[in-house]
C-alpha cells in the first residue's frame, strides 16, 4: 500500500466519528484533503463544515459541502486533522502548512479532535520535525533572537504568508521533552500568535495507517 493509499484508508476509517446532521472541523494538509473527499461521499448527511485553510475551505466548497465561518457556529462535535509528528500521549507537532492558527481555535471548540497519520509520524519524543511558529511580521526578530535565547535554530520559512497574513519561522533544537510547557512558554513570546506544539489540547483519538489497517489509539494521562 503506498502512501496515498494509506492516507485515503485512514480518511475513511475517520467518518466514523462523523454524527449524523453535523457541522464538522476540518483541519489542512493532504491527509485531510483524503478526508475531504471522503467527506464528500456522506455529504447528505452532515450540514457542512468548518475549515482551517482556505485550501481546504476550497476542496470543501468544490464538492459540493456547505462551509460555515467559525463564529456561526456554537458548537462542533468533531475535528479531524493531520499532524507532523504525534506521540503516545497525542501530543503533537502541526503547521507543516502553515495552517497552525486556525487549526488551534478549532481545535480548542470541537469536543473531539480525531488525528489522522500514516505510522511514520508517531514518534517516541516530539522535535525532529521543526516547530512552526507562526508570528506577526514586525516581530520577526525579536522571535528570532528569543527562540535562540531558548536553544533554539529558527529559519523564516521563505516565499509563504499564512492566510492570517503572519509569517512562519520554522525552528530547530528546542526542548520538546515536556511539550504543555514549551507550548505555553513560547506563547508568551510578544509577537508570536501560536506556536505548532498542540498539546494543551492535544488529540482525543490518533487513528493510525499501516498496511496492515488502521489502529485506534486513545490519549493516555
Ligand atoms: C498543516 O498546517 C498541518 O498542521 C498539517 O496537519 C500537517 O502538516 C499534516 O499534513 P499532511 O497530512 O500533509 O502530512
Amino acid at each position: 500500500m503506498d502512501q496515498t493509499q494509506l492516507k485515503q484508508q485512514v480518511a475513511k476509517a475517520a467518518l466514523a466519528y462523523v454524527p449524523d446532521d453535523a457541522i464538522v472541523g476540518v483541519g489542512s494538509g493532504s491527509t485531510v484533503n483524503c478526508f475531504i473527499d471522503a467527506l464528500a461521499t456522506i455529504k447528505g448527511r452532515i450540514d457542512g463544515a468548518v475549515a482551517a485553510s482556505e485550501a481546504s475551505a476550497q476542496r470543501l466548497r468544490d464538492h459540493g459541502i456547505r462551509v460555515f465561518d467559525l463564529n456561526g457556529v456554537s458548537e462542533l462535535p468533531v475535528y479531524v486533522d493531520g499532524a507532523d509528528e504525534i506521540t503516545e500521549h497525542l501530543h503533537m507537532i502541526k503547521g507543516g502548512g502553515g495552517a497552525l492558527t486556525r487549526e488551534k481555535i478549532i481545535a480548542a471548540v470541537a469536543k473531539k479532535f480525531i488525528c489522522i497519520c500514516d505510522a511514520s509520524k508517531l514518534v517516541p519524543i516530539l522535535g525532529r520535525f521543526p516547530l512552526p511558529l507562526e508570528v506577526i511580521p514586525m516581530a520577526r526578530s525579536y522571535v528570532g533572537r528569543r527562540l535562540v535565547a531558548m536553544g533554539g535554530t529558527p529559519a523564516l520559512r521563505e516565499g509563504f504568508t499564512s492566510d492570517n497574513g503572519n509569517l512562519i519561522l520554522d525552528c530547530r533544537g528546542l526542548d520538546l521533552r515536556d511539550p504543555p510547557t514549551l507550548e505555553g512558554e513560547l506563547n508568551q513570546i510578544a509577537g508570536v500568535v501560536t506556536n505548532g506544539v498542540f498539546a494543551r489540547r492535544r488529540a482525543d483519538v490518533l487513528l493510525l495507517a499501516t498496511a496492515e489497517g488502521v489502529s485506534t489509539r486513545l490519549a493516555k494521562s
